[in-house]
């Protein structure tokens, strides 16, 4: 029965595999002292905004939430000058990807995008039937948007651009967002993906899809990165009203939930906190840059709040990954994103940083004495 209930496309899905989560890894390894890098979380935590009028929230917990979540959505189409036609909210932004293939993809349709991307697509693009062609990154790990641009034809129904791209942490630049959209006919809806806009919106040629305005372009952002709501699973898309409204039909009523949308409204009212963040993020960025570039590491640039970085074999990420572990040390090996011989670090508070370094610093000499470093 169940041959005959559960379609090919759904066998053979394969399981998004998350982080591995502090309360696990301490029942695990019998540690109290633990630091998660491993989901590009904001390790400042949410804004005390946020936190207020989450708290205030729970005495509103009998009642549904408002089903147009109207506060949100103004706040947002303030912040974004837009009209809240132009608004779709949803359990984070896979939330809003879990729409764009339940409305506009089935059996026969093709998505175009590129190896090396945020598996999480992946999955909600196959669980519809449809066809995922992806081409190859290029050799500095960047979406290759001329071969992208190669691969369109008439099957082509989306096209997904994670922008800047995890688990590499690189973007495309303007000049080759307008390439590749000189290619995409109109028919055809291009996904930009901007989980990390807010730490990439000042390098100088990183394509804001705000200062665009393609009928055929949804921009999918999220209060899970910089925003440091990732618990309440909020995310938040913005197209044409007429894309808006047909994926709108196939919405769950009630996303997001009543926490998510003040959490919402009281982080983008926190600016501080968000500068805060960035901030914070720099400074661990280059620290952990040059720590690994020192050790010679390979480590990719990133725009992003993570750094993904070379170790040679899936063998010794393995062995990188368990060791770090062992030490209270999450980090993320890349075998499912098709990296094996990579592994990725969020950045955390200069307390979990350190953390991280006193582990490497443990495990370097026997890791040595294994593998090396990557050539
Ligand atoms: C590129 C990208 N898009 C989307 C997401 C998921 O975001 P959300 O929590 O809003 O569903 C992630 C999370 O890691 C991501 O890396």
């Amino acid at each position: 029965m169940q041959k005959k209930l559960v379609p090919d496309y759904i066998r053979n899905l394969q399981v998004y595999q998350a982080g591995k989560p502090i309360d696990e890894v301490a029942r695990e390894k019998g540690l109290t002292k633990i630091s998660k890098l491993a989901s590009n979380e904001n390790p400042l935590g949410p804004s005390p905004f946020a936190i207020k009028e989450m708290t205030q929230g729970l005495w509103e917990l009998h009642r549904y939430p408002d089903m147009h979540a109207h506060k949100l959505k103004s706040t947002l189409a303030s912040l974004y000058k837009l009209k809240l036609e132009n608004i779709i909210l949803g359990n984070g932004s896979e939330g809003i990807m879990g729409y764009i293939a339940r409305a506009f993809l089935g059996p026969g349709d093709e998505v175009l995008t590129s190896e090396k991307t945020f598996i999480g697509f992946y999955i909600l693009a196959r669980s519809s039937g449809a066809k995922l062609v992806r081409v190859p990154l290029t050799s500095e790990y960047k979406y290759d948007v001329e071969a992208i641009a190669k691969s369109i034809h008439e099957n082509t129904k989306v096209i997904y651009i994670a922008n800047p791209n995890n688990p590499t942490g690189t973007y495309i630049t303007k000049k080759e967002f307008d390439h590749l959209m000189s290619f995409v006919p109109d028919h055809v809806l291009v996904i930009l993906d901007e989980a990390y806009f807010e730490f990439s919106q000042n390098e100088d040629d990183y394509p804001d899809s705000m200062d665009y305005r393609y009928d055929n372009v949804i921009t999918l952002r999220t209060f899970s990165k910089a925003y440091g709501l990732s618990g309440v699973r909020v995310g938040y898309g913005f197209a044409h009203e007429d894309l808006i409204a047909n994926l709108s039909k196939v919405k769950l009523p009630f996303e997001p939930n009543l926490i998510g949308q003040l959490g919402a409204v009281g982080a983008v009212n926190d600016s501080p906190h968000l500068a805060r963040t960035i901030m914070n993020n720099t400074a661990r960025y280059n620290k952990l840059k040059s720590y690994l570039t020192k050790k010679n590491f390979k480590p990719i640039k990133s725009v992003t709040n993570f750094i993904c970085f070379k170790t040679g074999s899936a063998e010794a990420s393995d062995y990188m990954f368990n060791e770090l572990l062992n030490h209270g040390v999450i980090i993320r090996p890349l075998k499912s994103n098709e990296m094996p011989d990579y592994v990725r670090v969020s950045l955390g508070t200069n307390e979990e940083m350190d953390h991280y370094y006193e582990a490497m610093e443990k495990i370097l000499p026997e890791y040595d004495k294994k593998f090396g470093r990557p050539s």
